[in-house]
C-alpha cells in the first residue's frame, strides 16, 4: 500500500477567513486532521479551521503534557516534550504507514515557533511532506493594529519574551521596530525591559489578533493579571512620510 502524505499546515492567527486557498485544499485532501492543545482546551489552529472539518474527517488531539508556565525550567520541560515529539510522531507513522493522509495544522505559520516543526523533523525524511506557510500573527497584528512595522532600512526583531530581562533590552535596543511573542506570565519583565529600553510609550498590546475577541491597547494601559498566551506586542515603525 502506497505511504500517506504528511502536511503541515499554518492556518494562520485565528479568522477563517485568513486561512489560504492551499491550506483548504490540503485539508479537503486529509484523511486526520492532527491538531496540538493544551490540556483541556479547544486548540486555536482546530477552532480556525471548524467551517472546513468534515465528518469524514478523523480528528486526533495532540495534548501537551505540560505548559511551558507551570513547568518553568527547561529540566524538565524539555525532556517531558520530546517523549511527547517522540510518542506521538510514531502514532501518526503508523497511519502514515496504513496509506493516511495527516494534516498538522498549526496556528500562524508552522515554522515560526510552531510546534509543526518537532514532528517535521521526525517525519519528513520517510513521508512526502508539504508544508503550507500561514499568515504569522507576526504580520496580522500590525495590521490590526493599524500600524506598519517596518519601512526603509528598519530591521525588525522577533523576540521570545521567554529571554531574560537583560536579553530583551538587547535586542530591543539593536532593532528598529519588533514584535515580542509568548506572552503571558513574562509580561511584566517585558515592561520592564520596555521601559530600560526606552520604548514604552511606542509599544502596544495586541491579544487574539483577527479573533472575535481581540483586544488593543497601550502597553502601558494593561492589566498585567490579564495577559493572554496568544497576544504579542508590537512596536512599529515611525510613521511613513
Ligand atoms: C507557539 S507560538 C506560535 C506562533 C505562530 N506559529 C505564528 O506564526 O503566529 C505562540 C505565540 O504566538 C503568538 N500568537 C499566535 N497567534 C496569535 C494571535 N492571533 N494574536 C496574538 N498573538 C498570537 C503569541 O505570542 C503566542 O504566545
Amino acid at each position: 500500500m502506497a505511504k500517506g502524505q504528511l502536511y503541515g499546515i499554518g492556518v494562520g492567527p485565528g479568522d477563517p477567513e485568513l486561512v489560504t486557498v492551499k491550506a483548504v485544499k490540503h485539508i479537503e485532501k486529509a484523511d486526520i486532521i492532527a491538531f496540538p492543545t493544551a490540556k483541556g482546551a479547544t486548540g486555536n489552529a482546530k477552532r480556525t479551521i471548524e467551517p472546513y472539518i468534515t465528518k469524514a474527517h478523523q480528528l486526533i488531539s495532540l495534548t501537551y503534557p505540560v505548559t511551558a508556565g507551570p513547568v518553568a525550567d527547561s529540566q524538565t520541560y524539555l525532556p517531558l516534550m520530546k517523549k511527547f515529539y517522540d510518542d506521538t510522531a510514531q502514532e501518526m507513522k503508523a497511519e502514515l504507514l496504513k496509506g493516511k493522509n495527516i494534516a498538522i495544522i498549526c496556528a500562524g505559520d508552522p515554522f515560526i515557533f510552531g510546534s509543526y516543526m518537532y514532528w517535521h523533523a521526525r517525519l519528513s525524511d520517510e513521508f512526502e511532506t508539504i508544508v503550507i506557510p500561514g499568515i504569522s500573527s507576526i504580520l496580522a497584528a500590525p495590521v490590526e493594529l493599524g500600524k506598519p512595522l517596518c519601512h526603509r532600512e528598519d530591521v525588525v526583531s522577533i523576540i521570545p519574551a521567554t529571554l531574560s530581562e537583560d536579553q530583551l533590552v538587547e535586542n530591543l535596543t539593536n532593532s528598529t521596530s519588533a514584535v515580542i511573542m509568548k506572552l503571558g506570565r513574562t509580561f511584566p519583565k517585558v515592561v520592564n525591559a520596555l521601559k530600560k529600553a526606552g520604548l514604552e510609550d511606542k509599544a502596544y498590546y495586541v491579544e487574539r489578533a483577527t479573533m472575535q475577541n481581540q483586544r488593543i491597547l497601550p502597553v502601558l494601559e494593561v492589566d498585567p493579571t490579564k495577559v493572554a498566551y496568544f497576544s504579542v506586542v508590537v512596536i512599529p515603525c515611525q510613521t511613513p512620510e
